[in-house]
C-alpha cells in the first residue's frame, strides 16, 4: 500500500467518534516503536515531520524510513509536514512525496493566514495532497516558534468558517487551552470544550486538529527524574480529556512530547541500571520497546483507532 492521505481517514474517525494519533517521528527507532506499536493494533497512523526533524534526520533518511514501515506494517499511513511556516517548506514537501501538509500561519492576521493558507491548498490540492491550517495560537515552543502564554489566544468560532471556506483546507487547528512541551498547565489542567463544542456546530463533520496533546506520562517522568534527569513540574493533558475530544470533532491528534520522554527515560533507566554499556544497541533497544508500549496504550485507551486500519 503506498502512502495515503488522511482524507478518508478523517472522514471515518469523525463518523466513528474516535481520532487518529499523529506522532513526530525523527530517527529509524522512533518510526520502529510506532509503527510496531500501530501494527500490532491495526490502527491507522499520521507520522508526522517537523522542519527541526528534516534539519536532524535528512528529508530522503526519514521518507525512506517511512516508506520502510509501510513494507513492513502494511498499514495505511499518512507522511504529514508538521508545523509548515512557509510556502516553499510545503511544497518542498508536497514534491517530495508528503501527503499531508500543515501551513502554520496562526501568527499572522487573520487575512495574512487566508492568503497564505490557501497559497498553500491550491497548490498542494493540484497533486493530491491534504492540507491542515491553523486558527488561534498554542503557548509553548517549537522550531522558531516560541510563543509566551500571553500571547497564546483560543481559536475564535466567529471565524471558523469564513476561514475554511476561503482558504479550502481540508483540516483545521484549533487552540482550545493545551500548549506544546511537556509544562502545559501551570494550576488545574483546563481545556475549552464550549469552544469546540461552538466550533463543531459552525462545521458540522469537519475534520478538526488537537496540537499540544501529549499527557506527559508522570511514569517516565519519575523515570527521567530519579535516573539524574530533573523535570520538576512537568504536566500534559489528562487523558479523559483527549478521549472526551476524540468523541467529538477532534480527528487527529499530535504527540510529540510523550514519545520524546518514552524515549529518554528509557535511555537514562538503561543507562542508570547498566552503566558499563555503550553499545547503543543496548540502550535504544529498550527506549523503542518504550515508545511501542506508549504508542499502543494511546491508540487503545486515549484515541479509540485500534482495529480502524
Ligand atoms: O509542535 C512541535 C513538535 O513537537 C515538533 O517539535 O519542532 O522541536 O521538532 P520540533
Ligand atoms: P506535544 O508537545 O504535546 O507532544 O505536541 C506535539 C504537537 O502538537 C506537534 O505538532
Ligand atoms: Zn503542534
Amino acid at each position: 500500500m503506498p502512502l495515503v492521505t488522511t482524507k478518508e481517514m478523517f472522514a471515518k474517525a469523525y463518523e466513528g467518534g474516535y481520532a487518529i494519533g499523529a506522532f513526530n517521528v525523527n530517527n529509524m527507532e522512533i518510526v520502529q516503536g510506532i509503527t510496531e506499536a500501530a501494527r500490532e493494533v491495526n490502527a491507522p497512523l499520521i507520522l508526522q515531520v517537523s522542519a527541526g526533524a528534516r534539519k536532524y534526520a535528512n528529508h530522503t533518511y526519514l521518507m525512506k524510513l517511512v516508506e520502510a514501515a509501510i513494507i513492513e506494517t502494511g498499514l495505511p499511513i499518512s507522511l504529514h509536514l508538521d508545523h509548515g511556516d512557509s510556502f516553499e517548506l510545503c511544497k518542498t514537501c508536497i514534491d517530495g512525496g508528503f501527503t499531508s501538509v500543515m501551513f502554520d500561519g496562526s501568527h499572522y492576521t487573520f487575512e495574512e493566514n487566508i492568503k497564505r493558507t490557501k497559497e498553500v491548498c491550491d497548490y498542494a490540492h493540484d497533486k493530491g495532497v491534504v492540507v491542515e491550517g491553523e486558527l488561534g495560537r498554542l503557548a509553548g515552543i517549537e522550531d522558531d516558534v516560541n510563543v509566551a502564554d500571553e500571547d497564546a489566544a483560543f481559536t475564535d468560532p466567529d471565524q471558523v468558517e469564513e476561514f475554511v471556506e476561503r482558504t479550502g483546507i481540508d483540516s483545521l487547528a484549533i487552540a482550545i487551552g493545551t500548549s506544546h512541551g511537556a509544562f502545559k498547565f501551570k494550576g488545574e489542567p483546563k481545556l475549552r470544550f464550549d469552544i469546540l463544542e461552538e466550533i463543531e456546530k459552525r462545521l458540522p463533520g469537519f475534520p478538526i486538529v488537537l496540537h499540544g496533546a501529549s499527557s506527559v506520562v508522570p511514569e517516565y517522568v519519575q523515570d527521567i527524574n530519579e535516573c539524574g534527569g530533573s523535570m520538576s513540574n512537568a504536566q500534559g493533558v489528562p487523558e479523559e480529556m483527549l478521549r472526551k475530544a476524540a468523541s467529538m470533532a477532534v480527528c487527529k491528534i499530535n504527540i510529540d512530547s510523550d514519545i520524546r520522554l518514552a524515549m529518554t527515560a528509557g535511555v537514562r533507566k538503561h543507562l542508570t541500571q547498566n552503566p558499563s554499556h555503550f553499545d547503543p544497541r543496548q540502550y535504544l533497544s529498550p527506549a523503542r520497546e518504550q515508545v511501542k508500549q506508549l504508542v499502543k496504550h494511546k491508540i487503545i485507551n486515549v484515541l479509540g483507532c485500534d482495529g480502524k486500519a
